[in-house]
């Protein structure tokens, strides 16, 4: 017998820990509703949110069967709140495998972005960036960290005099630094009269993949060695509240079947192609 049998053994055995941000409705809802599905009765599924008697009514919808789902706080414009929950989890489970960061702040096109910039990006930017610190270390072998962004979240929907501010950054704290700039620009009211798009889905979009970009050319060779993927995906236009508020989307799929593609990257196996990239339905969409 080799040494590494047992360690095979301990790998295939292990159970699975799944956390979902931004879960107590719409696609993140679904996505902890297939992970349950699919994993078995000795794992964990976390559903978490921002409102207390959100996640608890959340929980006990579940329909039951397959792993335990289990409700937890993580309001992730809360500066210390990723760290606290992946600390706990560390402790109760010594990590994790699979980590989707869903959470998004609901704007509709009667906002005035300089009045809700501030919020969204501490939720879907730097909300990003923090579960992305806090859980990434904790990643076992054959994990996957997941950022749901959008089709938006390419530099081609980006003027290209910005291209570089989002391009090529290498640290998490230089993609803060540049949603910083960005935030700050559509706050003071610059960013109308400059290149900007008014849609601030789109930089915030573009900030969550440049975070995976940054964080995957930091961690790839490591990762890669242990079968992690790390990657951004698009989901493709979902019948939810959330897409209501812009578009017609009573013909969209819905948050389950949206979901489909993005449990096959959480539970598949992994294409290293995927990696650090924006991928849509298996595809990779360029980033430039
Ligand atoms: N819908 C689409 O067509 C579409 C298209 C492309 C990409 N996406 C992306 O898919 C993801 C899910 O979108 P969705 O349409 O399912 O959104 P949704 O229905 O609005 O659900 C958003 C979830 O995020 C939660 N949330 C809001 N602020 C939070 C915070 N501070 N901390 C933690 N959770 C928070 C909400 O909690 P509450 O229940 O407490 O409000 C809710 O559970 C997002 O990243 C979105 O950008 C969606």
């Amino acid at each position: 017998m080799t040494g590494a049998l047992p360690t095979v053994e301990l790998m295939t055995t292990q159970l699975k820990v799944a956390v979902v941000t931004g879960a107590t409705q719409g696609l993140g809802l679904a996505l902890v509703e297939g992970l349950a599905a699919r994993l078995t009765p000795a794992d964990t599924v976390y559903l978490t949110g921002r409102d207390p008697d959100r996640i608890t009514a959340a929980v006990e919808a579940m329909p039951g069967g397959g792993a335990r789902v289990r409700g937890e706080l993580l309001d992730v414009a809360q500066p210390e709140a990723a760290g606290r929950l992946a600390a706990q989890l560390r402790e109760r489970h010594g990590g994790a495998d699979i980590v989707v960061n869903n959470a998004v702040m609901r704007v509709g096109p009667d906002d005035d972005p300089r009045a809700i910039v501030d919020a969204y990006t501490q939720v879907n930017n730097f909300g990003t960036t923090r579960v992305l610190r806090a859980f990434a270390p904790l990643l076992r072998t054959d994990g996957r960290l997941i950022v749901v962004a959008s089709s938006f979240g390419t530099l081609r929907h980006l003027a290209p005099v910005l291209h570089d501010r989002f391009a090529d950054l290498s640290s998490l704290d230089e993609v803060d630094k540049q949603v910083e700039a960005w935030r700050d620009a559509v706050r003071d009211g610059t960013a109308r009269s400059g290149p900007w798009p008014g849609f601030v889905n789109i930089p915030s979009k573009i900030g969550q993949v440049a975070a995976v970009r940054a964080l995957a050319a930091q961690r790839h060779d490591e990762d890669t060695r242990r079968g992690i993927l790390l990657t951004a995906v698009c989901p493709g236009m979902i019948n939810t509240p959330s897409s209501a508020m812009w578009w017609d989307v009573s013909s969209a799929p819905t948050p389950a079947q949206a979901a489909v593609p993005l449990l096959e990257l959480a539970l598949g196996p992994v294409n290293p192609d995927h990696y650090g990239q924006l991928v849509r339905h298996g595809h990779v969409l360029p980033w430039v």
